[in-house]
């Protein structure tokens, strides 16, 4: 039932009663598809999501959401953004996490100093690691580069040990790559 004021109670909520909703995503995800083909998913996915949309903060936060949402075993999804020389919380899915990291500190900081993905497969062992949840067990970072310069890192945790592998790098690289472009829109 629609709920809005100045809609009579018991009408069920439509474009027409709620015209500022434009859009319906429809986002086709195969329960059954294996790692490269659930990350294939996921792409045309956050394509969709984005599409002619040049907003950061919006598709940052659509991408936290869709991740968190579909791929299993992890307990953090999200974003840092580089702010005044270092790594600020953005958009995210998960527990309340550290909000600010410095370059080069934790995988975080690493990935945004190197340039390039690290994969964790178990943070004890990661010299700096910043443990923002004490169940996050392995981790994925991914630099984000717009227009030549860092932008900031998406960032994935796991409760299981060895959870994210070189098909997760690849999946994430490829979708990372996708925002890349919509983010130099700006
Ligand atoms: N563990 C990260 C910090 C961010 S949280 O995982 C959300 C790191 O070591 O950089």
């Amino acid at each position: 039932m629609c709920y809005q004021p100045g809609v009579r109670r018991g009408t069920v909520c439509s474009a027409a009663t709620l015209p500022y909703i434009t859009a319906m995503h429809e986002i086709a995800i195969a329960a059954t598809a294996d790692k490269p083909g659930l990350y294939a998913d996921l792409l045309s996915a956050l394509d969709g999501l984005t599409a002619g949309e040049p907003d950061a903060i919006a598709n940052m936060a659509n991408a936290a959401a869709l991740l968190w949402e579909y791929l299993p075993d992890i307990n953090w999804a999200g974003f840092y953004r580089m702010v005044g020389g270092e790594l600020v919380l953005g958009p995210f899915q998960g527990k309340v996490a550290c909000i600010r990291i410095a370059i080069g500190e934790g995988v975080c900081g690493m990935a945004a100093q190197s340039g390039e993905t690290q994969v964790v497969a178990d943070v004890e062992a990661f010299p700096g690691h910043i443990p923002c949840d004490a169940a996050s067990a392995s981790e994925i970072v991914v630099p984000i580069m717009v227009n030549g310069a860092m932008f900031g890192v998406l960032d994935i945790d796991s409760p299981r040990k060895s959870r994210f592998d070189a098909e997760d790098a690849d999946g994430c690289e490829k979708l990372v790559a996708l925002l890349e472009s919509r983010l130099s829109a700006n």
